[in-house]
């Protein structure tokens, strides 16, 4: 990107002012209808009630639509009852849709399975049978550990099935974190794998969770999958095979209808604190707007389109988007294992080719990373069966957007910036392809039957042209219905920013016409490769280091990964004269970013780790991390007049342009 040329686009694209029309051939075929906003405009509630109805099989009819008596605590169709993993797999074999592939699955060292419909039954119904036989009833919690792999989905449909609500944890955090989240959810069973494979290479994944499990006393059992066949730990009493479990259990079971407000799931995330939140779901308000964006922001058409999305199950993406929505809408899915690069550059693209990829739903840290690739990838590749693409968990800058429609979709196809959020559990914000015209790098409006404004300090909406806050002011069916066993924190978190309406932590701009542009977080939350991540928590992490006195992060914009971690520490005293003698201090910092990896895992290690003497501090003591943005984004640094000690920025500075 350094040549002048490429500078020059990269500047125009910056300024990009062009919009895409729909493709009438598009429109005609397409799901979403420009009808569907002046459905819902008509009548909120009734838009919802009829998607629910439309939607989704129910054992039981509902009779109320929204219950918002108890706001924030919202119910919806609260005395219908449904079953989601019947609505999800039974009821396409039931309507003859057995021998369909619900997933064509990618391993990452090439092996492959084909699993139809009829086959997901079969597994979910006897991993249902095990979980029972196991101890596990209704209402128990499930903590899942997988990589991604089918047994991952099978596992989470087999807890909706018996009414368990899982609690998936991303493979790559850690033994503590997954420890953390075990313990506060109370989970009665683990299911894990011995490994999976990453870059080339098996890596283990029951060596964390025999170490988390010994410290978690409401663990029984461990189901372990095998997948890298590698040499694991065994605890006779505790540990079973699920490939063995399955293959004993019944293939009979008779799902049982659950009452729409059954709680789903729990998925922890993080927020402004140390301590992560665990986001619950419950069943059918989540299942439904699942399906109902999966279609109309996707544009799935369940008997042709072959939907691959690229994210892993561990992120509410997965949750929505690979297993709830597109399985209750009885797509075809591609799931594959492992990263972009592995054994190639190309690997994605081939899959694409492969398998005919039609939809495809990614981040943009993965769009701009195939970009510093080059275009000579995956033109190598036939990508003309993609039809449809999307983008989530960040910001798509426009040349990113350009990119991705001009070289993955020939020029032609639409791009969907989705925005949304674990919490909201289904996307909120994107454009409809073969409704509305584009605008690169804007999540533009609202799905039909959502509500979203850019409020300013005092709540207040913004005029066209002008930014603020992002909130949601009308409840939909797929919020959040609390933060498990912490229901104040629920409602200060979201709901006592702005009173009675939801505030998201983003910050928005609104253009002329109205479309809306999310900027990005306005809180201590950090959007690294589109994980979110707390600042507190990597600061606690650092500081729970037995050679760390002080620590400050803050995330730095970063050209690829979106934000960077960035941290500041002060050593306590011994290690200070350590780190002197060693020069630079390089084996220190090796060690403090291992150490954040431990406590949290790889994906929080901090991109730098800045040994200072000193933090810049507000005089009531509050670190000002906007001044530690500006060194870590190589800025001039802004107004100083309201730290303690103003020289302190001078003596970060100065520390830092000392040569390595
Ligand atoms: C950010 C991921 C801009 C945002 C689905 C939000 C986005 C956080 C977009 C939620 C987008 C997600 N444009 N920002 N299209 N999508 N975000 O819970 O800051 O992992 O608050 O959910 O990601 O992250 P989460």
């Amino acid at each position: 990107m350094a040549d002048a040329a490429s500078e020059e686009t990269l500047s125009n694209l910056l300024h990009e002012d062009r919009e895409f029309p729909p493709d009438q051939a598009f429109t005609e075929q397409a799901v979403g209808k420009a009808e569907l906003y002046d459905q819902a405009a008509a009548d909120r509630e009734t838009f919802w009630a009829d998607q629910a109805r439309a939607r989704l099989a129910w054992s039981k009819d509902f009779t109320q639509t929204l219950d918002w008596s108890e706001a924030p605590f919202a119910k919806w169709f609260a005395d219908g009852q449904l079953n989601a993993a019947y609505n999800c797999v039974d009821r396409h074999v039931e309507a003859g849709n057995g021998d369909r592939v619900a997933l064509h699955f990618v391993g990452e060292p090439g092996d492959t399975q084909d699993i139809t419909y009829a086959d997901l039954l079969d597994r979910v119904k006897r991993a249902a049978n095990v979980l029972l036989e196991s101890g596990v009833s209704k209402g128990d919690r499930v903590a899942i550990y997988l990589p991604m792999i089918p047994e991952a989905v099978v596992a989470m449909l087999a807890c909706a099935r018996i009414g368990a609500p899982h609690s998936v944890v991303f493979g790559g955090f850690s033994s503590d974190a997954l420890r953390t989240r075990i313990a506060d959810a109370e989970a009665k069973l683990v299911i894990t794998a011995d490994g999976g494979y990453r870059r080339g290479k098996p890596s283990g994944l029951k060596s964390a969770v025999d170490e988390a499990v010994a410290q978690s006393p409401s663990v029984g059992k461990v189901l372990v999958v095998r997948r890298t066949e590698q040499d694991v730990e065994w605890d006779d009493q505790r540990d079973v095979w699920w490939h063995e479990a399955l293959e004993a259990a019944s293939p009979e079971h008779e799902a049982e209808p659950m009452d729409a407000e059954h709680p789903l799931f729990i998925l922890y995330t993080s927020g402004t604190t140390g301590k992560p939140k665990g986001i619950f779901h419950t069943t059918a308000g989540y299942l439904m707007q699942a399906a109902y964006t999966n279609a109309v922001v996707h544009d799935v058409h369940p008997e042709k389109d072959v939907y691959w999305c690229a994210a892993d199950i561990g992120w509410v993406t997965g949750h929505s988007y690979i297993v709830y929505g597109p399985l209750a809408n009885g797509a075809t899915q591609v799931m594959y294992e492992g990263t972009p690069d592995t054994p190639h550059q190309g690997r994605w693209w081939e899959i694409v080719q492969q398998h005919q990829v039609s939809i495809l739903y990614c981040a943009p840290t993965a769009i701009r990373t195939f970009m510093k690739w080059g275009k000579e990838i995956p033109a190598k590749f036939d990508l003309s069966s993609l039809r449809v693409l999307g983008s989530v968990g960040e910001p798509i800058n426009p040349e990113a957007w350009i990119w991705y429609r001009e070289v993955i979709g020939g020029g032609k196809t639409p791009v969907v910036d989705t925005w949304w959020q674990t919490e909201t559990g289904a996307i909120m914000i994107s454009a409809l392809p073969g409704v509305t015209s584009l605008k690169p790098g804007a999540a533009q409006l609202a799905v039909p039957g959502i509500s979203v404004d850019v409020v300013d300090e005092q709540g207040r909406s913004v005029e066209n042209g002008h930014g603020g806050y992002l909130v949601i002011d009308q409840p939909w069916p797929s919020m959040l219905r609390g933060i498990w066993g912490d229901p104040e924190r629920f409602k200060e978190t979201y709901w006592s920013r702005f009173p009675g309406i939801y505030f998201a932590g983003d910050g928005a701009k609104k253009d002329d016409q109205g479309n809306i542009w999310v900027l990005g977080r306005v809180d201590d939350v950090m959007n690294v490769s589109g994980h979110r991540l707390s600042t507190t928590e990597i600061e606690s992490a650092l500081v729970s280091h037995p050679k760390v006195a002080e620590a400050a992060v803050v995330g730095a914009s970063d050209a690829t990964t979106g934000q960077a971690v960035c941290a500041f520490v002060i050593l306590r005293g011994d290690a200070v004269q350590e780190a002197d003698e060693e020069g630079e201090g390089g084996d220190l910092v090796a060690e403090l970013r291992n150490h954040v990896a431990k406590e949290i895992g790889a994906i929080a290690k901090p991109r730098q780790i800045m040994v200072v003497a000193e933090l810049p501090k507000t005089r009531s003591g509050k670190i000002m991390r906007r001044l530690l943005r500006d060194v870590a984004e190589n800025r001039e640094v802004g107004d100083v007049t309201t730290l303690a000690d103003s020289s302190v920025m001078d003596l970060i500075k100065e520390g830092m342009s000392k040569p390595s």
